[in-house]
């Protein structure tokens, strides 16, 4: 959630910065600024809207010098203006500063430096600690570097809440110190040059030699190298990490969009998500990153999944998954619902938290706090170099790649698989006996080629989807397995075409749903030819009865009783009941993502939406 680069070196920072900050556009789009320093100026430009505007301001009033600073804007405090974007200035306008995060105690803050006679021209909680860290510069008459960083020191001890900062100073040309407490930032190593940014896909075309920092670490960075310390003041390690990404992974692959892209993707991530995990041997999956043994594992007596979104749909889906596998309790509990609830935890309750960023601030705090209570907390992320993947005490990677579309797609089914695979090892370790745990294993390696069937279906879907595309309000419908997809498929709908969509199990309908029936409001009924195919089938004679549009997902050669009563149907091949999620939810993503297009709406980056959701 909103983005940060900077750039320190011989070469001209501009088009650096601006280049990085486009790749990171999909962490909050709707305002952007640069800041750059040159000849003891600093020269700043910001416009509302997309990174396009902040090019074209540039284009036509240029910024100069090697070392500055960048931001694109997913608004907290303050509304969408020119005044409240980034970089924000100190009072003496000799420091500029980007932020990403929220300073909670800003309000007080603000009211102790206006006391003292600041004027500040923004809404924004950033534009206080640019004051701060001034405030705190300026009281002193030795004016080194030194003292800058441990102005930066002294007013991070001020704040409370979450901070990942770029901070330059025009008294220093060729300096910009970094800061970070809960929102990435990672530095980037090159030849007489180096990056800051807040995620790494910004500067991956530049160098693959990386530093994350940590929380409460302070990086002063210039041409000529970086030093690390915090912000007690103590010195601190720094461990360089070589990026596997590479500048394509960030791409569109000729696509239209990165959500295409990544939907087309799932093939290949499903099958790298199980990629080395499963033993024909042992009928059961091999997962060492769950740090645990097997006796370990045979101790858990309940499981909570955990995590935000889309993430959690996956979690849900886990929750069917691990109980019908391996016959454990184990509940869902949305992250930010979690890290404030005291749920009752025995002292063998395993704790899973999902997240494809590994950066969600609810789900970050939900470990922790899960961790604090003594329970084991592992991970399901995409992102190596994560928090959540650096601080859980073990878990399983996706391994699917970047996901850059703000929808969530490959992420979803790459969870799924890794909860396949979780209740798969948890159940061998019980009660599934070994030909049981061998046929999945072999349904699992037959999974990518059931995907590559769904994604032939495209066209299809599009069809489907344009015929629908006008409707104001759409209902999706599942059960047990596919319920979760119902909430997923909502979901995507709702976020990319703005569309109102709600999702529920089936049978909820007569409960009160079925009042939004009439013959403007399909409904998407998720009924592959599973235990409860005819339960589906008693549903959608309801809202048939009732005249409302029915579309259906159903089994391919399984479907002729549906094929009589729904407008549309799609129909997946046939495949096991614990895979159905995959491959429904594959359908659903096109048929949302083929709507929008045909609303004419920005797919990767939905209004009012940003990747990574870094505050609480
Ligand atoms: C929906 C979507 C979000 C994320 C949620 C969690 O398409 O993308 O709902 O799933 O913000 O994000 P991660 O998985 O990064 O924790």
């Amino acid at each position: 959630m909103c983005g940060i680069v900077g750039y320190v070196g011989r070469a001209e920072a501009t088009p650096i910065l601006l280049d990085g900050i486009r790749r990171l556009e999909y962490r909050g789009y709707d305002s952007a600024g640069i800041a750059t320093l040159e000849e003891g100026v600093i020269s700043i430009r910001k416009e509302v809207g997309r990174i396009d505007k902040l090019v074209e301001a540039v284009a036509r009033n240029p910024i100069g010098g090697t070392t500055g600073i960048c931001h694109t804007r997913w608004a907290t405090h303050g509304k969408v203006t020119r005044e409240n974007a980034h970089p924000h200035q100190d009072r003496s306008g000799k420091l500029a500063l980007v932020h990403n995060g929220v300073i909670e105690n800003y309000a007080s803050l603000r009211a102790m430096m206006e006391g003292e006679g600041h004027r500040f021209l923004s809404q924004t909680d950033t534009e206080v600690l640019a004051h701060l860290i001034g405030r705190a510069f300026d009281r002193s008459a030795v004016r080194t570097r030194e003292v800058l960083v441990d102005a930066v020191r002294e007013a991070l001890t001020k704040v409370t809440g979450t901070y990942g900062i770029a901070v330059i100073h025009s008294e220093f040309p060729g300096l910009i110190i970094g800061a970070r407490r809960g929102s990435p930032l990672v530095l980037g190593i090159g030849k007489g040059e180096y990056f800051l940014a807040s995620d790494v896909s910004a500067i991956v075309a530049h160098t693959r030699d990386v530093v994350y920092l940590n929380d409460y670490e302070i990086a002063l960075i210039t041409a000529e190298g970086f030093t690390l310390s915090t912000v007690q003041g103590e010195g601190a390690a720094s461990h360089v990490t070589k990026v596997e990404m590479t500048e394509e992974d960030t791409g569109k692959g000729g696509y239209p969009h990165h959500m295409l892209k990544e939907i087309h993707e799932q093939a290949r991530t499903v099958a790298d998500a199980m990629r080395g995990r499963l033993s024909h041997e042992e009928a059961t999956a091999k997962l060492g990153g769950l740090n645990m043994s097997n006796a370990e594992l045979r101790a858990v007596e309940r499981i909570v999944l955990s995590g935000c979104g889309t993430a959690f749909h996956a979690a849900m889906v886990g929750e069917y998954l691990i109980e019908h596998l391996a016959q454990i309790p184990t509940e869902c509990e949305y992250a930010s619902e979690l890290r404030y609830r005291n749920l009752p935890m025995t002292k063998d309750t395993l704790v899973f938290v999902l997240s494809q960023s590994g950066e969600t601030a609810d789900t970050l705090a939900a470990m922790r706090e899960s961790r604090r209570k003594g329970h084991r907390t592992l991970g399901i992320c995409n992102n190596v170099a994560s928090t959540i993947a650096r601080e859980s005490d073990g878990g399983v990677y996706m391994h699917a790649g970047p996901e850059i579309g703000v929808a969530a797609t490959k992420s979803f089914t790459s969870q799924v698989t890794i909860l396949v695979l979780i209740a798969l090892l948890l159940g061998r370790i019980r009660n599934l006996s070994s030909a049981a745990g061998g046929r999945i294993i072999e349904e699992l390696e037959a999974l990518p080629s059931l995907i590559e069937q769904v994604l032939k279906l495209e066209p299809v879907i599009e069809r489907v989807a344009k015929r629908h595309a006008h409707a104001k309000v759409m209902l999706f419908l599942g059960r047990q397995y596919n319920y979760p997809v119902a909430l997923e498929g909502a979901l995507k709908l709702k976020e990319i075409s703005y569309i109102a969509a709600s999702g529920h199990p089936s049978a909820e309908l007569k409960h009160g749903v079925i009042a939004l029936v009439n013959p403007e409001t399909p409904s998407v009924f998720i009924a592959p030819h599973d235990t409860l195919f005819s339960k589906n089938l008693s549903n959608i004679e309801e809202v048939k009865a009732r005249g409302g549009p029915i579309i259906a997902i159903g089994t391919e050669g399984r479907s002729e009783e549906l094929a009589k009563l729904c407008d549309d149907l799609i129909l997946i091949p046939d495949a096991p009941e614990i895979l159905t999620p995959i491959l429904t939810s594959i359908v659903l993503q096109f048929f949302a993502y083929h709507i929008a297009v045909e609303l004419g709406c920005d797919v990767d980056k939905p209004r009012n939406l940003a990747k990574s959701v870094t505050v609480e």
